[in-house]
């Protein structure tokens, strides 16, 4: 039986600082549950003369990585220094020198995750990466084991604060774009390189995480449909409000029997739906089960301390199969073969906003194309805008295919150019 746990810790930056924090501040509370001290034993640091808020022992700071690495006094590396290749690098070499490995790493997991679990099962190691996605929700925990007795059929997340916080802002407080962008930076919610935020990146990778997770499959990150912020255009926040649906940047994953659709996107969200209420910063997760019905998990999806608590949690289940002599005996192999959804199956409604020329016989021409396409319309109704000469049509459309709402954008060339056009969810029990 072990008498301490000892950690090396890479990198000390806002996570990093937050799981000290909370390993410092909750060392009683850890030594009860877990019946021995959990020390942070070296600390793998950037720039030796930085001026650290920090109650560690300067003495365990160190910028050589090989030296934790290498380290056989140490059970648990913490990697939470972000990056790609020297991040997965140093993941590689502690799984195969028999260490346990936290990460907070969504970049890593989201292009290296299925390899890196594979290394881990066959070090008999653990991996977690509860932080990598939602910051503090636990929901890979959810996925692995709150419902690991149900079939999942469809996830929605709200998975990128900063894009959320965006929306909000434009919406509730007519905010600029420009302005709340700047805001979410000042506030440290948007990564080093926000384009990744706005364009749906940052989401594309939570949302392999969570797919792969939730269809026991190895979803990969050019499987997933992404389209960013810039696809939203001036007044199509208010008309949604017209409407009763919200804009919201949502990752969404269905499964069914014609295979796997992964898309992140902004979209028409209908307010009655729980993800419509998700404002600001915060994050949630959506999920339906066949067996479970319909339950959602909100709070916190980034920032130092809900992060480090995710960190420390997983430090927590290592810990745990440290003791007990169980680690690395999860089952990561996926169990259903990768199937993605061509766009004839992916089915949902959508809101066209198109822009024609004011002339007799327009709205027949527009209308005659969706029929064409078989694409029965909701609702037609034109838009009062100022331009002269020119008319704005709103269309929504009954359930089509992704692809024939792809032909109708395509066959309206010529007719009408596209202002901007969004699926439409969340109308309905999924
Ligand atoms: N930039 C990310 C976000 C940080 O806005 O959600 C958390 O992953």
């Amino acid at each position: 039986m072990k008498s301490e746990i000892s950690i090396g810790l890479l990198g000390l930056g806002t996570v990093g600082s937050g799981v000290a924090k909370i390993l410092q501040q909750h060392q009683k509370d850890l030594r009860h549950k877990l019946g021995v001290p959990v020390l942070i034993k070296k600390v793998l640091i950037k720039d030796e003369g930085k001026d650290r808020q920090i109650a560690l022992n300067p003495d365990i700071f160190t910028t050589d990585i090989g030296g934790i690495l290498n380290d056989p006094s140490l059970d648990i590396i913490v990697e939470v220094m972000g990056g790609i290749d020297g991040a997965k690098q140093a993941i590689e070499k502690a799984l195969r020198a028999g260490k346990q490995v936290v990460t907070a790493n969504k970049d890593v997991m989201a292009e290296h995750g299925h390899e890196l679990l594979k290394l881990a099962d066959q070090e008999k190691c653990d991996l977690f990466y509860e932080a990598s996605v939602a910051g503090g929700i636990p929901i890979i925990r959810t996925l692995e084991d709150g419902l690991a007795s149900d079939r999942i059929s469809s996830l929605m997340g709200i998975v990128n604060g900063t894009t959320n916080y965006i929306l909000t802002k434009m919406k509730k407080e007519n905010m600029s774009y420009e302005t709340a962008l700047e805001k979410a930076t000042e506030l440290g919610f948007a990564e080093a390189d926000p384009s990744s935020d706005v364009d749906g990146l940052d989401a594309a990778r939570k949302m392999v995480i969570l797919s792969s997770l939730a269809f026991s499959t190895e979803v990969h990150l050019d499987d997933v449909l992404v389209r960013g912020m810039s696809e939203i255009q001036d007044g199509d926040l208010e008309l949604a409000d017209q409407f009763g649906y919200t804009v919201k940047m949502v990752g969404t994953s269905k499964k069914d029997e014609e295979g796997i659709e992964v898309t992140v996107e902004p979209i028409f969200l209908a307010n009655s739906h729980p993800l419509a209420a998700v404002n600001n910063e915060f994050n949630a997760v959506y999920i339906y089960g066949d067996a479970v019905g319909e339950t959602m998990l909100y709070g916190p999806g980034a920032g130092s301390l809900p992060t480090a608590t995710s960190v420390v949690s997983d430090i927590i289940a290592a810990c745990r199969n440290l003791l007990l002599g169980v680690n690395g005996k999860r089952l990561h192999a996926a169990q259903y073969e990768r199937v993605m959804k061509e766009d004839r199956y992916c089915h949902a409604k959508y809101f066209h906003r198109l822009l024609v020329k004011d002339e007799l016989g327009v709205l027949s021409k527009l209308t005659s194309i969706y029929s064409q396409h078989q694409a029965s319309l909701q609702s037609v109704m034109q838009h009062p805008i100022k331009s002269e000469g020119k008319a704005e049509i709103i269309l929504l459309t009954h359930h089509i295919s992704r692809q024939q709402h792809v032909d109708i954008m395509s066959d309206l060339e010529g007719i009408a150019s596209v202002i901007s056009h969004y699926r439409i969810e969340g109308e309905e029990s999924v």
